[in-house]
C-alpha cells in the first residue's frame, strides 16, 4: 500500500471543495528516524510532510563521530522515498568523552547541524549521555564559539525526583546555570512540557528556543490513564497537567518566534510498547502537521501557523527558509491506525481517528 493510502483513508469524494491553507514547506526540528526496517517504514510519513529534519542520534550505538553521522545520513538518503528531496540534518550525541575538535570538524564539514545533550539515563538509549554537564564546558565553549546549537533533553535523572517534576528540576538545577555560564550559546530546549519552561525560553529569547510536540498539545497526564493504562501515549518527558497543555498551546499559537515544530516522533514496535516495561516514545510523525494545524485552528491562530511550522526554526538555526509550499485541506482525514514493520507494527498517534485536516499538494 502506498503511503498516501495510509495517510488518508477517507474517500476524497466525501468532501466537496475543501477550504485550504497553503504554507511554505515546513521542517521537523526533532525527529527519530531510527534505522533499518523501522527507518524504511516510518520515514515516508516524515518525508511527505517535511522538507528537512533534525535527526536524533540515539541509535544503538549512538552517533558520536563524524564518520558515524556520515554513514547514518547515507542510510537515510538511501531509504528516502522516490522523488523525495528530504534533507537530513545530523546531530552529534554528546558523551563524557566528546572532543571539542570532533564537534568543530563535523560542524565545519557540514555534517553536524547541532549536538544533542542527553543527561545520562534520561530516556531511550541515553545511557551513554552526559553524567556531569559542568565537565562538558570545553565542548559547549567551542560550540558557542562556532555558533553550533546544543539541543537539550531537559529532565533530571535522579530516580528520587518525581517523574512529573523532572523537567522543572532540570530547568532550575541545570538549564539556568548552563544559560548563565554560556551566554553566547544557542540552546534549544527540546519538547517543552511545562508552563514554567515556556517562560524560561521566553526569558532567554534570541539565544534559547523551544520545540513543542504535537502530542503534548493534545494529551495531558490524565490521558495516559484514560480508561486504563495507554502505553502508546507514554513518552519522555511525560505529559503534564492540563494547565501545562494549555500553556503549550498558548506558546505555539501566540506568534512567539521562539517556538517551532519538533515532533519528537519516536516509533517503537508494539512489542516494546506493550511489553513488561513500556519504552518511552509516541509515534506522532504520521499525523503531525494535521495535528498542529488543528490546534492552530482551534485556538483561532491560523495566521501564525506558517511561522511556527516553516520559519522560526530555520531562523534560529541560521538556515535558509525552504522554497516551495504544502497545502493543508480542511476535510475529514483518517490516517492508518498502525504501520507495519516486518512481522510487527507501530501504533500511530491519532491513527484511525477522523482528523479535521488532511495533507494536500506539495509543490517545489
Ligand atoms: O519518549 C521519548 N522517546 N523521549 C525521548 O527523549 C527519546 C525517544 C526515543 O528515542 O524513543
Ligand atoms: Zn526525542
Amino acid at each position: 500500500m502506498s503511503v498516501s493510502a495510509l495517510f488518508d483513508t477517507v474517500p476524497r469524494e466525501a468532501a466537496a471543495v475543501a477550504p485550504t491553507l497553503t504554507i511554505r514547506r515546513p521542517d521537523d526540528w526533532h525527529v527519530h528516524l531510527r534505522d533499518g526496517a523501522m527507518l524504511k517504514a516510518v520515514f515516508p510519513f516524515t518525508a511527505a510532510q517535511f522538507r528537512r529534519g533534525i535527526i536524533m542520534p540515539n541509535l544503538v550505538p549512538p552517533v558520536t563521530s563524524v564518520d558515524a553521522a556520515r554513514a547514518y545520513r547515507e542510510r537515510i538518503l538511501q531509504a528516502r522515498p522516490d522523488g523525495s528531496d528530504f534533507t537530513a540534518l545530523m546531530t552529534c550525541y554528546l558523551t563524557d568523552t566528546t572532543a571539542p575538535d570532533e564537534i568543530e570538524h563535523g560542524f565545519k564539514e557540514g555534517v553536524w547541524a547541532a549536538a544533542k545533550l542527553y543527561p545520562a539515563g534520561a530516556t531511550t538509549n541515553a545511557h551513554h549521555g552526559v553524567t556531569d554537564i559542568l565537565k562538558l564546558a570545553p565542548v559547549l565553549e567551542r560550540m558557542e564559539k562556532i555558533g553550533m546549537p546544543v539541543l537539550v533533553h531537559g529532565e533530571a535523572t535522579d530516580p528520587a525526583v518525581d517523574i512529573f517534576d523532572r523537567e522543572a528540576v532540570f530547568m532550575e538545577q541545570e538549564m539556568l546555570p548552563l544559560l548563565k555560564r554560556h551566554q553566547g550559546l544557542k540552546v534549544v530546549v527540546e519538547h517543552v512540557t511545562t508552563a514554567e519552561t515556556v517562560e524560561l525560553v521566553r526569558a532567554h529569547a534570541g539565544r534559547a528556543a523551544g520545540t513543542i510536540t504535537p502530542h503534548h498539545l493534545i494529551i495531558n497526564r490524565t490521558s495516559i490513564f484514560q480508561g486504563g493504562l495507554r502505553p502508546h501515549l507514554y513518552c519522555l518527558p511525560v505529559a503534564k497537567r492540563e494547565r501545562h497543555r494549555i500553556a503549550l498551546r498558548e506558546a505555539v499559537t501566540s506568534g512567539d518566534g521562539n517556538f517551532f515544530i519538533g515532533t519528537d516522533t519516536a516509533p517503537h514496535l508494539r512489542s516494546a510498547k506493550q511489553g513488561e516495561c513500556c519504552s518511552a516514545g509516541v509515534f506522532g510523525g504520521a499525523t503531525a502537521l494535521q495535528t498542529y494545524v488543528q490546534v492552530f485552528e482551534e485556538e483561532g491562530a491560523l495566521p501564525h501557523f506558517e511561522a511556527f511550522a516553516s520559519e522560526n526554526g530555520a531562523r534560529f538555526y541560521g538556515l535558509p527558509l525552504n522554497e516551495g509550499t504544502i497545502t493543508l485541506e480542511k476535510r475529514p482525514c483518517r490516517v492508518a491506525a498502525v504501520v507495519a514493520v516486518g512481522e510487527e507494527d507501530v501504533v500511530v498517534f491519532r491513527g484511525g481517528e477522523e482528523l479535521p485536516w488532511a495533507l494536500g499538494e506539495v509543490r517545489g
